[in-house]
């Protein structure tokens, strides 16, 4: 009979994956949000715990369920900074940190103590957001030797060549290690079952291309750790 033997070449790698998408709270029932459903990210965690890496998730908001095990750990979060505290902090015990999650570029100024109520606003409601802290830039500016940082961007183009000019920008501002590239839009990458991903490394260079089920892109992903 033949038996499918996972490899365990990320044996004793300590790995922190991201997932989800952030939400900021405008009162005690609202919040600004994004479409990621975290499916990415937790292939991403449960690969390479099977593998044999000890893996923290961070889970901002999962609409898939994490099963917590001896070599998958699950903190869950809602907000930015939440998020931004629990990476940190799992961090620095990582050899490698995956941003997967769709981190709110803003979050609003002050979050009302009570439901904001119509008759009180009228017609019209403006919101004022500050920006929130880059955590990928963060984690790359503090990175410890050989930790690597590996980064998300999902972009609503349609043009290939387009996709990778803002991959190489964008990784060059984040000084992160790879950056994997995605296409989105209102059909493509959220809470589908599957992805198509190009990776770029920090000189530019395309390292890997993968297309199919969140799985299966997953283990490219995690090949470029071994
Ligand atoms: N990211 C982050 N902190 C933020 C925003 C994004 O750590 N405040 C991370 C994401 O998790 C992802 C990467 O940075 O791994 C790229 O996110 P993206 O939204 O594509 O990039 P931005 O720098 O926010 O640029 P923009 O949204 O304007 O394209
Ligand atoms: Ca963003």
């Amino acid at each position: 009979a033949l038996a499918v033997v996972t490899p365990k070449d990320l044996l004793g790698r300590r790995i922190v994956v991201t997932a989800g998408g952030t939400r900021e709270p405008l009162d005690p029932v609202r919040y600004i949000g994004n479409r990621s459903s975290g499916k990415q990210g937790l292939a991403i965690a449960v690969g390479a715990a099977a593998r044999g890496a000890t893996v923290t998730l961070v889970g901002a908001n999962l609409e898939v369920h994490a099963a917590a095990s001896d070599d998958l750990h699950v903190v869950h979060v809602s907000t930015t900074l939440e998020l931004e505290a629990a990476v940190t902090a799992a961090a620095a015990e990582a050899d490698v940190v995956v941003m997967a999650a769709a981190v709110a570029d803003y979050r609003p100024e002050s979050v009302a103590p009570a439901k904001i109520k119509k008759d009180v606003q009228g017609d019209t409601l403006q919101l004022t957001l500050v920006k929130n802290p880059d955590i990928l830039a963060g984690l790359a500016g503090a990175r410890r030797d050989g930790q690597v940082i590996v980064g998300f961007a999902a972009e609503t183009v349609d043009d290939r060549e387009q996709l990778l000019a803002l991959g190489r920008a964008k990784i060059a501002r984040k000084g992160a290690d790879y950056l994997v590239l995605n296409r989105v839009g209102w059909t493509e990458g959220f809470a589908t079952e599957s992805n198509s991903i190009i990776v770029v490394n920090s000189a530019g260079d395309i390292v890997s291309e993968a297309s199919g089920t969140k799985t299966s892109v997953a283990a490219r992903i995690l090949d470029l750790l071994t």
